[in-house]
């Protein structure tokens, strides 16, 4: 199957990314959102990241126009219906990522495939809400996904191999690599990164060093090109404590528990980047560690 046409649904940190990815590609690409002001601000996201590209000499003008005019907004979801191949980056919610696979499941045309970018939650349980569950796979993009080299598709046991092999032919034509996972929690990389991530915290918690220290040591000790706070403030607390506790529901493991400090943080809104303070303080941008 030759895929052209590439829904994306949720335009916010990652599907925007995606989306611009796959127009990167040459794809037409259709995006679908909740609401008309958050698909702008998805868009304006896209434009704003392809601009600097600009000044920085990466892309071209023609190119980033190029890039835009091959990406449609809709709120209907019936607009996806010309696609061989959907990317479902929504909330991290089993429930509204199985009402939304029902849905394109009705929409989409029988040979389409449809593939969730979640982090941490069951894929099969999502194919299951389908009636294809044979062309129903995981394609995790990492953060920011425009720069991120890597993707995991993720088998769940009813995939096909036919449909392996073309989202493997797919993540190649986008410029990245592949490695192939299973479905159970946190897949390869956060199976890897989240308990290092809740132990740097917990190390934060019990004042075994400060967070600038502790992200020094990962960055010049271990080589990293962030330290584990920093990437933590960029990802957003909200996401990796939901993601982890996922996987300890599922797992038992406490190895992804996430510590108390995690959930006061939450509570008092300290986010990371997007409130403005995570681990660090980004309303003055000069305390910020890295640049935007
Ligand atoms: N943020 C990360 O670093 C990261 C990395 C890899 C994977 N993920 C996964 O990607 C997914 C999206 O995460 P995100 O950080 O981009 O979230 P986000 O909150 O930034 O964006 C989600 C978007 O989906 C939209 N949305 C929700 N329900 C919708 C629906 N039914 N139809 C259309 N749009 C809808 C929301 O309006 C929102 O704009 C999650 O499953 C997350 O676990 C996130």
């Amino acid at each position: 199957m030759e895929i052209k046409n590439v829904g994306i649904v949720g335009c916010g940190t990652m599907g925007g990314g995606i989306a611009q990815v796959c127009a990167q590609a040459g794809y037409q690409v259709h995006v679908l959102e909740a609401s008309e002001t958050l698909l702008q601000n998805g868009i304006a996201n896209m434009k704003v990241f392809l601009e600097k590209g600009v000044q920085k000499g990466k892309v071209s003008a023609e190119e980033k126009d190029a890039v835009l005019s091959r990406i449609k907004g809709s709120l209907n979801i019936e607009d996806l219906s010309v696609c061989q191949l959907v990317i479902e980056a929504i909330v991290e919610d089993m429930e509204k990522k199985r009402e939304l696979f029902s849905k394109l499941d009705k929409v989409l045309p029988g040979h389409a495939i449809l593939a969730t970018n979640t982090s941490s939650l069951s894929i099969v349980d999502m194919a299951a809400a389908t009636a294809r569950p044979d062309k129903v796979l995981g394609i995790h993009f990492f953060n920011p996904a425009p720069l991120m080299k890597l993707a995991e598709i993720v088998e769940t046991i009813l995939v096909s191999n036919e449909t392996v092999n073309i989202a493997k032919e797919f993540v190649q034509s986008l410029g990245k690599t592949f490695i192939v996972a299973k479905d159970l929690p946190g897949f390869v990389v956060n199976y890897l990164q989240y308990p290092f991530r809740l132990h740097a915290i917990r190390m934060v918690e019990r004042g075994l060093a400060t967070p600038e220290d502790i992200d020094k040591a990962a960055r010049l000790g271990l080589g990293h090109p962030m330290g584990p706070l920093e990437l933590q403030d960029l990802v957003g607390l909200d996401i990796t404590y939901n993601a982890c506790l996922s996987i300890y529901k599922e797992t038992n493991d406490p190895a992804f528990l996430p510590p108390v400090l995690m959930k006061k943080m939450i509570a008092a809104g300290k986010l990371g980047r997007k409130t403005g303070a995570g681990f660090y303080n980004y309303k003055d941008s000069k305390q910020a560690p890295l640049k935007a």
